[in-house]
Order: C-alpha cells, then sequence, then structure tokens
C-alpha cells in the first residue's frame, strides 16, 4: 500500500491550490452576499483543464485519474465550494456520465466542449416532489418516433442558468416503474425550454441553483443516453461517481475551516497566551485534524477503487457521509475557535460553516448515502 502522491498528482494539486488563492479567494465573500455564479473564474477553470479532468484527451479532457480529481477538488472546495460544485457537476455527474454511456454521436458533439469547460452542464434529476425518491419522476418524455416530447420541472439544479448542456431524467414508460425512465441531453434554446427560478440559498450561494421548465420540448431520439429505460440505471450510476466529487467538496470545506482556525488560534491571545497554548483549543484542533485525515482517506480509497475499475459504490457513499458529517463538525468548531469574529461575514469560516450543510442534502442525503451502504452490505 503506498500513500504517496505521484509527481503528476501532486503538481495537479498544487495547481489547483495557487489558482484557488490566486482567482477564487479575491471576492469570494463579495459574490457570497450578492449570490453571483463566479462566471470569469470558471472560464479560467476550464481554460486550465478542471473542468474535464478525468475525460479522456481524444474528447479534449485532462485524462487524469480521480486521485488527480479529488485532490483538485479539495484544494478549490477550501476557497470557493460555489465554483467546485460547478467543476465537481461537469466533471463527475455530466462528462463522466457521457463518456461511459453517451453514443460516439453526443461524445463527438457535446462531451468534446464539456470538457474543456466552454460549455458548462447539468444535472437534472431532483423534482419538487422527487428529490430523494429518484423513481417518482414526474417529467415525462413522451416517445413520438423520431423525437421524445418532454414535459415536467425540475428542481435545485446547479448550474441551473449557466449550464448550456442538460441531461434530464424523465419518465416514457410509467407503466414499467424505475424501467421506464430516459436519461435525455437538452440543450439551452430548444423551445419550451425555460430556466425559472433562481434560489435564495443558505450556502453555495455563487453557484445558480434555478429551477427548469419544459412545455413541449422536442427531443431528438439521438439525445437518449443508451437503450430505451435505461435512464434511472444512468442516474444512479453515474450519482455513486459524483458522490466521491461532493464528498471531497466537503473534506474541502472542513479543511478550509480547519486551516484558518489553526492560523487564527496561533495568532490570538487570550489570558495572556495564544490561543494553542490553552489544551481545549489544542484538543479541538486534534480532534478537527483527525476527522479531516479520516475522510481524505476514505475519499482516496473510494477514488482508487474508481480508478481500478472495482466496485467503489459503498466505499463512494462512506466517503461522502463520513465528510459530509466531519464537515458540519469541523467547521461548526472553527467558528467556535473564531469567536466572535468567527459569526461576521468578513472572517470565511462563517460561510464555510453554511456552505458545509449542503453536502448533507445533495447527491444523496445522509439517509440516502446509509440506504446505499445498507444496500450494499446486505446484498
Ligand atoms: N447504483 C446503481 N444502481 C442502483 C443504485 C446505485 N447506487 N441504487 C439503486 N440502484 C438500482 C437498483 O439496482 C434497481 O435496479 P434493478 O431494478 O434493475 O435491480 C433500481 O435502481 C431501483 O432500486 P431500489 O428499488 O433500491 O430503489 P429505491 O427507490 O428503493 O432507492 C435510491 C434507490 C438509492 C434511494 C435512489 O433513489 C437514490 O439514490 N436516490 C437519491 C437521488 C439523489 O442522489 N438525488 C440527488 C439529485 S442530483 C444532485 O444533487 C446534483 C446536483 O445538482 C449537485
Amino acid at each position: 500500500m503506498n500513500f504517496e502522491l505521484t509527481e503528476e498528482q501532486l503538481a495537479v494539486q498544487q495547481a489547483a491550490k495557487d489558482f484557488a488563492q490566486s482567482e477564487l479567494l479575491p471576492g469570494v465573500i463579495d459574490r457570497d452576499n450578492e449570490q453571483r455564479f463566479p462566471a470569469e473564474q470558471v472560464k479560467k477553470m476550464g481554460e486550465l483543464g478542471f473542468m474535464g479532468m478525468m475525460t479522456d484527451p481524444k474528447y479534449n479532457g485532462g485524462g487524469m485519474d480521480s486521485i488527480s480529481y479529488v485532490l483538485a477538488m479539495e484544494e478549490i472546495s477550501k476557497v470557493d465550494a460555489s465554483a467546485s460544485v460547478c467543476m465537481s457537476v461537469n466533471n463527475s455527474l455530466v462528462c463522466w456520465g457521457l463518456e461511459r454511456f453517451g453514443s460516439e454521436e453526443q461524445k463527438e458533439k457535446y462531451l468534446r466542449k464539456l470538457a474543456t469547460g466552454k460549455v458548462i452542464g447539468a444535472f437534472c434529476l431532483s423534482e419538487p416532489e422527487a428529490g430523494s425518491d429518484a423513481t417518482s419522476q414526474r417529467t415525462t418524455a413522451e416517445d413520438k418516433g423520431d423525437f421524445y416530447l418532454l414535459n415536467g420541472t425540475k428542481n435545485w439544479i446547479t448550474n441551473g442558468k449557466s449550464a448550456s448542456v442538460y441531461i434530464v431524467i424523465a419518465q416514457t414508460h410509467p407503466e414499467k416503474k424505475h424501467k421506464g425512465i430516459n436519461a435525455l441531453i437538452v440543450e439551452r434554446g430548444m423551445p419550451g425550454f425555460v430556466v425559472g427560478r433562481k434560489e435564495d440559498k443558505m450556502g453555495i450561494r455563487g453557484s445558480d441553483t434555478h429551477s427548469l421548465m419544459f412545455t413541449d420540448v422536442k427531443v431528438p431520439k439521438a439525445n437518449r443516453i443508451g437503450e430505451d429505460g435505461f435512464g434511472f440505471t444512468f442516474a444512479m450510476t453515474t450519482l455513486n461517481g459524483g458522490r466521491i466529487g461532493i464528498a471531497a467538496q466537503a473534506l474541502g470545506i472542513a479543511a478550509g475551516a480547519y486551516e484558518l482556525a489553526l492560523k487564527y488560534a496561533k495568532e490570538r491571545k487570550a489570558f495572556g497566551k495564544h490561543l494553542t497554548e490553552h489544551q481545549a483549543i489544542q484538543f479541538k484542533l486534534a480532534d478537527m485534524a483527525t476527522k479531516i485525515d479520516s475522510a481524505r482517506l476514505l475519499i482516496w480509497k473510494a477514488a482508487y477503487l474508481k480508478d481500478e475499475k472495482k466496485d467503489f459504490v459503498k466505499a463512494a457513499a462512506m466517503a461522502k457521509l463520513y465528510a459530509s458529517q466531519i464537515a458540519q463538525e469541523v467547521t461548526t468548531e472553527a467558528v467556535q475557535i473564531h469567536g466572535g469574529y468567527g459569526y461576521v461575514k468578513e472572517f470565511h469560516v462563517e460561510r464555510l460553516m453554511r456552505d458545509a450543510k449542503i453536502t448533507q442534502i445533495y447527491e444523496g442525503t445522509t439517509e440516502i448515502q446509509k440506504m446505499v451502504i445498507s444496500r450494499e452490505l446486505l446484498r
């Protein structure tokens, strides 16, 4: 067993860290306050190769392994989780899903652009009445011969407005339940497709989360991913991979808060000595660092299994379950160490604590991860 990163992985980690410090840190608090999508920064992330990291170079991707991807996700999430969720959805749910299951024509037409970040993708599964219960899709894709007629509403869609390519999950054969669901590639601008309300969120306020409305949208049959009825398996399999990215996001949020708390504790004095000289603070830092390292090991294991083409479903769900849980705990302690300063918006830990919560909700809640893990254990 070798825990050493390769030179290439270390270089990716350093590049992500440099980018986050120089390009994302300035203005991150303002973007959060104003709920402003980091459009310029995401464009640069595409230019640097962060938007299609694992995609095959023949489709303009970086051809990197999943370990490099989680290293980059961690560094970027330490600073700006709104930018990293955009990156995560594009890399894991859109590019990876298309590369694994899309037709050659779809890869040529869509993946080549998505992998460079020149266009951004969105993954549209959640609905007003189907969040965790993903089999209960109300959006319909009626088979009309050469095309599907798409009708329905999707909710809480990351990259909802900034995306140009949307993978939409919809029901074609309701009598077949989850085996009648399809995944369709929908383009921005297709008649009948309207981007709806922007959500006013607790955290990741720089990411653009929208509802989407589809009214008699004609989607060509060529835009269906996989065979008829493959959509649910497509969504579940893609989410399995996506959970590694969100786990790395949670880890980054936790690690970012920890680093800030450590720095603050070294500088701040109370009762005549530095905070780091108080055992109460030392114990907090020890707990925080231990949790972060444990989460990182679970994430690296899941990424390793995925790269080795081994079964990573349980490992990915465990990584997301644990990393999102410790992200709550570590960011809360980071605020506590900062005292009153931690509760005000000029200090990054306040935002990181709010950002952490979403990692327990999207790409499967805490409870969904436990369902996935126990399904695998009891199989
Ligand atoms: N991987 C692959 N296949 C899976 C799977 C998994 N993790 N979980 C279930 N399946 C398959 C099953 O094998 C079964 O297929 P077969 O009938 O062919 O055997 C089928 O799915 C149905 O399985 P279940 O009867 O167990 O389904 P269920 O309804 O009881 O529960 C679930 C399944 C795991 C709870 C699933 O609905 C789920 O993961 N829900 C969460 C959805 C989710 O993560 N939503 C987040 C939205 S996306 C998002 O957040 C993106 C973003 O913007 C950031």
